[in-house]
Formats: C-alpha cells, sequence, structure tokens
C-alpha cells in the first residue's frame, strides 16, 4: 500500500437483517453494498449523499462500531476488519468520531473535566500532569477559553456549538490520525455552523489529521474538503476533487445535486430545484441495473436497467460509475 494512503476501504459490506416476529428471517437491508474508497494522510474528505443512503452506516463501519458483511478496512497498513480485539482497541485510538447530535454524545452528569479525562484514562494516559495539559491545550484548541470558566460546567450549561466543541475536543485529545465527522453541525443554530466547520477543518490543517467528512449538505464541502464521494443508495457513485465536482459534476445523481446548491448570490437564493425527482431506491429491494436508472432522465435503453455501471476513470482522482462514461458510450 503506498505509504500516503491512510485508510482504504476495499469492497466494504454492511447489511442488517430484517427480521418478523424477532426471529424469522425476512430479507436485509444492504446500507453499504460495495463501497471502496482510500483517505489519504492530512486530508480531508467528504461523503455526501441523502438521507438514507448509508452515510451514518458506512461511518459507523469504518469506526469499528458495527462488523462489516463483507469487505475490508486497512488502515496504516494493518487490516482491522478481522475485528480482532486487539487491533480494534489500537484502532480506536487512532480514529476519532464525532456524531451529529453532541447532546447525545456527552454523558449529562460529566462536567467537560471529566469529558476530557475520560478517554485519557480509558487509554492508559493516568499520569496527572500529562491530563491536566492534555485537557487545558485541547481547551485552547476548540476555543472554550479561559478553560477555568469551563471545566466545571456540565453539558446542559453549555450551547449546542459549545457542546459540540467537547464532542470535537473528545475526539481529538488522544491525537488520531483521522476524525470521522457525521454531520457534525446539522443540528445545530445555522449561526454556529460555519465556525464549528472552520474548527474542524483548522484542527485538521493544524495536526495534520485527515478528516472523513460526512453531509447531506454540498454546499458547505467547497470550504472543508480537497476530494468528495458521492453516495447513493448504499454506493459511490462519483469521486472528485471537489472543485471538479462542483464545477463539472459527471453523475446524473451528482448533477442533479449540484443544481439543487442554492446560489448565495442570486436574487432568489431560497429557490430550490428538487433535488432530483423521484423517491431514494429502497436498500432492501433495490432497483436492478444501476440504481439511479429510475430516476435518471438519461437512461440508456437495453444497459443502466438491466447492468450495473462500473466505475469509469474520467480524469486523475476521477471515478464515476455511469454508462455515460462507457466505452462505447
Ligand atoms: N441498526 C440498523 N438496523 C437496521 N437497519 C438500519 C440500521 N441502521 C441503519 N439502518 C438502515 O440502513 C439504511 C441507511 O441508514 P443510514 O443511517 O446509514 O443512512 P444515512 O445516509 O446516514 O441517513 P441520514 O442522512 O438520514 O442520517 C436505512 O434504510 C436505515 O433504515
Ligand atoms: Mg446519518
Amino acid at each position: 500500500m503506498s505509504n500516503d494512503v491512510l485508510l482504504r476501504a476495499n469492497e466494504l459490506r454492511t447489511h442488517f437483517e430484517l427480521r418478523k416476529y424477532g426471529f424469522l428471517k425476512a430479507g436485509e437491508v444492504r446500507a453499504v453494498d460495495g463501497v471502496s474508497f482510500t483517505i489519504r494522510r492530512g486530508e480531508a474528505v467528504a461523503i455526501v449523499g441523502e438521507s438514507g443512503c448509508g452515510k451514518s452506516t458506512l461511518a459507523r463501519t469504518i469506526l469499528g462500531l458495527y462488523e462489516p458483511t463483507g469487505g475490508s478496512i486497512v488502515f496504516d497498513d494493518e487490516d482491522i476488519s478481522s475485528f480482532d480485539r486487539a487491533k480494534i482497541a489500537w484502532y480506536r485510538r487512532r480514529v476519532g468520531y464525532v456524531q451529529q447530535d453532541p447532546y447525545a454524545a456527552l454523558p449529562p452528569f460529566m462536567d467537560v473535566r471529566r469529558l476530557l479525562l475520560e478517554p485519557l484514562i480509558v487509554n492508559g494516559i493516568r499520569n496527572r500532569a500529562e491530563q491536566q495539559e492534555r485537557i487545558v491545550r485541547s481547551m485552547h484548541e476548540i476555543k472554550l477559553t479561559p478553560p477555568e470558566s469551563f471545566l466545571e460546567k456540565f453539558p446542559h450549561q453549555l450551547s449546542g456549538g459549545q457542546q459540540q466543541r467537547v464532542v470535537i475536543a473528545r475526539a481529538k485529545i488522544l491525537d488520531p490520525q483521522l476524525i470521522v465527522a457525521d454531520e457534525p453541525v446539522s443540528m445545530l443554530d445555522a449561526s454556529v455552523r460555519v465556525e464549528v466547520l472552520q474548527l474542524l477543518r483548522q484542527l485538521q490543517i493544524d495536526h495534520g489529521l485527515a478528516l472523513l467528512y460526512i453531509t447531506h449538505d454540498l454546499s458547505t464541502v467547497r470550504y472543508f474538503c480537497e476530494r468528495a464521494f458521492v453516495m447513493y443508495g448504499a454506493h459511490i457513485v462519483e469521486q472528485a476533487p471537489v472543485d471538479q465536482l462542483l464545477s463539472a459534476p459527471q453523475h446524473p445523481y451528482t448533477r442533479a445535486l449540484v443544481a439543487a446548491i442554492p446560489d448565495p448570490d442570486a436574487a432568489n437564493a431560497t429557490r430550490f430545484r428538487s433535488v432530483p425527482h423521484g423517491e431514494p431506491p429502497s436498500l432492501a429491494n433495490p432497483p436492478s441495473g444501476c440504481r439511479f436508472h429510475p430516476r435518471c432522465p438519461h437512461t440508456i435503453e437495453g444497459l443502466c436497467r438491466d447492468h450495473e455501471p462500473p466505475y469509469f476513470t474520467t480524469a486523475p482522482d476521477r471515478r464515476v460509475a455511469c454508462w455515460l462514461y462507457g466505452e462505447s458510450s
């Protein structure tokens, strides 16, 4: 594996069994179904897709919280998909998790000092001076200063934005190599979203962290990520550098997402085009062929309905799973 690659997901699958009366197997939801990508050291990448396409399941699989049904995850040359206990502990220390709802992520009975101390203790950092040093450094990193004004506060005494900063500090305090942030600002007031995203971006740059930023909001990706992966129906349908994705989207689904970004300069900034027409696919019974074909304005007769498109490389670092980019078209 080339040394600038930090994480490689290869044909990852996470399926959930559906049961009837609690025990009869009644099918399965294929929430992640053949996902491959790499994250390079120090790089910020985004996963973008609409609700229910499998983003959080992918995040939790990458974090080692769900055991994949198939495929592999290689991190820093270690295969962690074997789910060996010691390896998972090693891995969890190197990957931080920022989830959507900060209040749910923070045990309500712990004050900020305790919230930051907990991951240190769990990971065997017992030296008092080191604990104190890391806690104070973290408070400065997340800009909750002076630290003494915040360390005794409980989550309910903090604003949503401050709570999410504490969640970020907990994810960062062990100096991970990767932070997975799943919709980190979607539950916050619009007024603090940008500053929390900027804080994450600053930490990522200052400390050379890799960041996997998961969102349904393509408009935020431009400022925070180098590359983006577009997810549709448990698959990645397009991967590209962010500037190219936004200026020249290729997959018809990506084109619809980009067209729906409101233009902040336009007089009619609040007018959205619907994104895109039709219903998202069922992950228990996905469409045949290309999963996007029932909603696609460019369906090719005899091809898209029956044959799943492979990835076509359209430029360096760009891949698209769409027959429009096949050799025969
Ligand atoms: N633990 C689970 N058991 C069974 N089905 C699940 C489980 N978690 C998720 N699913 C299903 O998997 C699919 C993908 O869900 P997931 O939460 O990964 O999507 P998402 O892209 O994160 O959506 P959102 O944008 O709403 O957060 C959905 O159909 C969901 O109902
Ligand atoms: Mg989700």
